[in-house]
């Protein structure tokens, strides 16, 4: 018997809270909003250069004035955020564009940060867009493997960290998997008086096809062997709470997983166990996809594209990294 019911009533009727929009307002376990966004940004050499990325239509290889405009336009939208990414002019086996001083990144975010004092700075720390083989780490002379030297990376990517920090940026984002990078970006940039900024480590990132575009947008396709040794095998679960764990030990601030879509189950298990700042990337494989079906009028672009990340939202996510921030924006003001 249940006491709230009538007669022969059923009190447990769940449309009731579906009649009008503002009833399901009301009632919405999970809301999305346009704070939670991060825009990817490509910087390239060069001046007023807007190079598109044919796999990923929308997003551009941007010379730091364009890429300027571009952070001022997801600005204006509502975008709190950015996260940049640099295509050096030269790329060497010691990914020295990396961490230069004038390197890519480092120019953009000086230009950003004095055009556009309040937008957040975030940015990726990897060596693969900037070492000759493309791979995230230091490969042995002549081994063509794709297998990593985990340590001596380390220091390339302290020193990349410090680099984005002396430059200006809010936040690093270590990208690459090596073990123990999170420790020695801290570590370093504590040595470096940089101690109130914070990590965004990319603790569950899995090898994954779903990189496919990206690569074409950051030219950093290995040139031999692939990722397996270094990013999580898509088959594990429990190892990516492993990774986690290990990132929040070693002081990760924000943890980050990726790709998004076929990882909510990763998402939710790390928000649940660690409670801390969750970041999702919705990488350029699952942009793409919803671009290329919407341009032949298979899929509703704007209705996908906001219960995609709105799915991002209730699994788990916190932050939403995605290549349709500032479109997504745009419907979300509407
Ligand atoms: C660099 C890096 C990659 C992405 C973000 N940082 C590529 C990779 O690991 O191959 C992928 C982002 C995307 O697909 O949108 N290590």
């Amino acid at each position: 018997m249940n006491s709230s019911s009538i007669g022969e009533f059923p009190a447990t009727r769940l449309r009731r809270l579906r009649q009008s929009p503002a009833l399901r307002r009301l009632v919405a376990e999970t809301h999305l909003s346009v704070g939670q966004l991060v825009l990817p940004l490509f910087a390239c050499p060069g001046k007023k250069i807007r190079r598109p990325i044919s796999a990923m239509p929308g997003v551009f290889q941007l010379s730091v004035d364009e890429l300027v405009k571009e952070a001022a336009r997801a600005q204006q939208l509502g975008v709190p955020a950015v996260l940049l990414f640099g295509i050096p002019a030269k790329k060497d086996e010691r990914a020295s564009g990396a961490y230069a001083a004038n390197g890519i990144v480092q120019t953009a975010i000086r230009a950003l940060k004095k055009e556009l004092p309040s937008l957040l700075v975030i940015t990726d720390v990897c060596l693969c867009e900037y070492m000759a083989h493309g791979h995230c780490g230091l490969v042995a002379r002549r081994d063509r493997s794709g297998r990593v030297l985990n340590d001596p990376t380390l220091e390339l990517l302290a020193r990349t960290a410090a680099s984005h920090a002396a430059a200006g940026a809010d936040l690093v984002a270590p990208s690459d998997m090596m073990d123990g990078r999170v420790r020695a970006i801290r570590a370093r940039l504590d040595g470096e008086g940089f101690i109130d900024t914070p990590i965004m480590s990319y603790a569950a990132k899995f090898t994954s096809a779903f990189y496919g575009p990206f690569r074409e947008a950051a030219e950093s396709t290995p040139h031999f062997g692939d990722r397996r040794s270094y990013q999580m095998d898509p088959a594990n679960a429990n190892e990516a709470l492993r990774e986690v764990a290990l990132d929040v030990q070693e002081g990760a601030d924000i943890v980050l997983v990726k790709p998004a879509l076929a990882y909510l189950d990763i998402l939710h298990r790390v928000k649940t166990e660690f409670g801390l700042p969750t970041a999702a990337y919705n990488v350029s494989g699952e942009y793409s996809m919803v671009k290329a079906a919407a341009a032949r009028g298979w899929l509703d672009e704007r209705a996908v594209t906001l219960e995609s990340l709105l799915a991002m939202r209730r699994a788990g996510a916190d932050i939403l990294i995605t290549y349709a921030a500032m479109d997504a924006a745009r419907w979300l003001q509407e």
